[in-house]
């Protein structure tokens, strides 16, 4: 037995992983310790009511003979392809069929999954500091990685060059860590340059409802072009409140074609193959999300989360500290003070403020220095951890 080396390349832990570890260990030596955490962007407000409400009906109809449902569509049902379909016409104002649209448990997981339809003889193209589940799974499957750099000096938005060609591309806007969304414009330049170099990207879209520049598109797909070279990855976790629930889309094109072979079809091969779909329940809650009721509760949670970003930002503006994000997204990427290293700034904020987040360079080389803050917690617990940071008058 032959195991996959590729995984010995791996760093030993996953960066998630690895924070709770050292939480846990912080919180049995300091048992008082009164920890806010800001670290994992963990959704804390439940779902909304409509989706709540719907999950119950779909429960009852599972306990019920005569409404009980088996196995799903590995696809989707209708009614929850019909509400994504509509939600990307009537809040993002662009046409997408049911038939280019696959139900999943989540994007972390198709952004690994996706990978299955490419041959591993390609070249791949990472964002630096980026998601780690990018990076991973991409060593485990043993491809070449491209990293592109994001850095303070392009304001985390890279823009290719033709050194970095690549067969696969990810993109993430607004960013996870960073915050920063592509404009159009810029966008643009990323389509322009897949298709010349007969390039997919995987365009991860999770925190697309938190933009509020007008400038910045929530879909790849509002882009000219993008029909041709992209793949859009969703999620209903960070909209919808679903971390704990499992349910997210992919979008592929129908044209998206390579070597005159649809792209759409190998993902609905592969995943009735490889996938029973989504639970019943679980679709019913998500259609319930995008109805007209659930969208106005999903936007109120957004609009809470957002009130934690803006009162950090306007803190860092108070007392100096560089940061980009926080605008469109629910993360603030913040520059440690006083050029400390990022672990260095964790272990002083978990001791001196019993604050949890998450160091930039769990995220790659060029996020060392850099801190993320997430965005999802609680409001007069993220007041409180501004008011704990104020005080360390760094
Ligand atoms: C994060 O904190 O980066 C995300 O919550 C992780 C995820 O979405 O898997």
């Amino acid at each position: 037995m032959k195991i996959n080396k590729n995984y010995l390349n791996l760093k030993p832990s996953y960066l998630f992983k690895n924070i709770a570890e050292k939480t846990a260990q912080y919180k049995e030596a300091h048992p008082d310790a009164d920890i806010i955490k800001m670290g994992i962007g963990d959704v804390t407000l439940p779902i909304c009511k409509a989706a709540a409400d719907a999950m119950t009906d779909a429960a009852k109809e599972m306990g019920n003979i005569d409404t009980f449902h088996g196995y799903p569509s590995s696809y989707g049902e209708d009614f929850l392809l019909s509400a994504i379909s509509n939600h990307y016409k009537k809040h993002i104002g662009i046409d997408i069929d049911e038939n280019e649209i696959i139900v999943t448990c989540g994007a972390k997981e198709d952004v690994a999954n996706i990978l299955d339809i490419f041959d591993t003889d390609t070249t791949v193209l990472i964002p630096d500091p980026v998601y780690p589940v990018y990076l991973d799974t991409n060593i485990m499957t043993g491809r070449k990685i491209k990293f592109i750099n994001a850095t303070e000096e392009n304001a985390y938005l890279p823009l290719p060059t033709d050194a970095d060609a690549a067969d696969l591309i990810y993109i993430c806007s607004p960013n996870n860590p960073t915050g920063a969304a592509y404009t159009r414009e810029q966008l643009k330049v990323w389509v322009d340059f897949a298709i010349k170099n007969n390039a997919v990207i995987l365009y991860d879209a999770a925190y697309e409802m938190f933009i509020s520049d007008s400038e910045c598109p929530r879909s790849i797909f509002e882009i000219d072009g993008a029909r041709q070279c992209a793949i859009e990855l969703c999620s209903f976790s960070k909209t919808a409140g679903f971390t704990g629930v499992r349910c997210g889309y992919t979008v592929i094109p129908t044209e998206l074609e390579s070597d005159g072979v649809k792209l759409l079809d190998l993902w609905k091969r592969r995943q009735s193959t490889k996938f029973n779909g989504v639970s019943y329940v679980v679709q019913r809650a998500a259609a319930a999300a995008f109805s007209d009721e659930g969208y106005k509760q999903l936007c109120e949670n957004i609009n809470y989360y957002r009130r934690n970003t803006e009162n950090m930002t306007k803190t860092f503006d108070k007392i100096g500290i560089k940061y980009f994000g926080g605008k469109n997204s629910p993360y603030v990427w913040l520059k440690c003070p006083n050029g400390m290293k990022s672990w260095d700034f964790f272990d002083l904020l978990l001791d001196k403020c019993n604050i949890i987040g998450t160091p930039g360079a769990g995220f790659g080389e060029n996020g060392e220095g850099f801190f993320r803050l997430s965005g999802f917690g609680d409001n007069t617990r993220c007041v409180e951890a501004l008011e704990r940071i104020e005080k360390m008058n760094f």
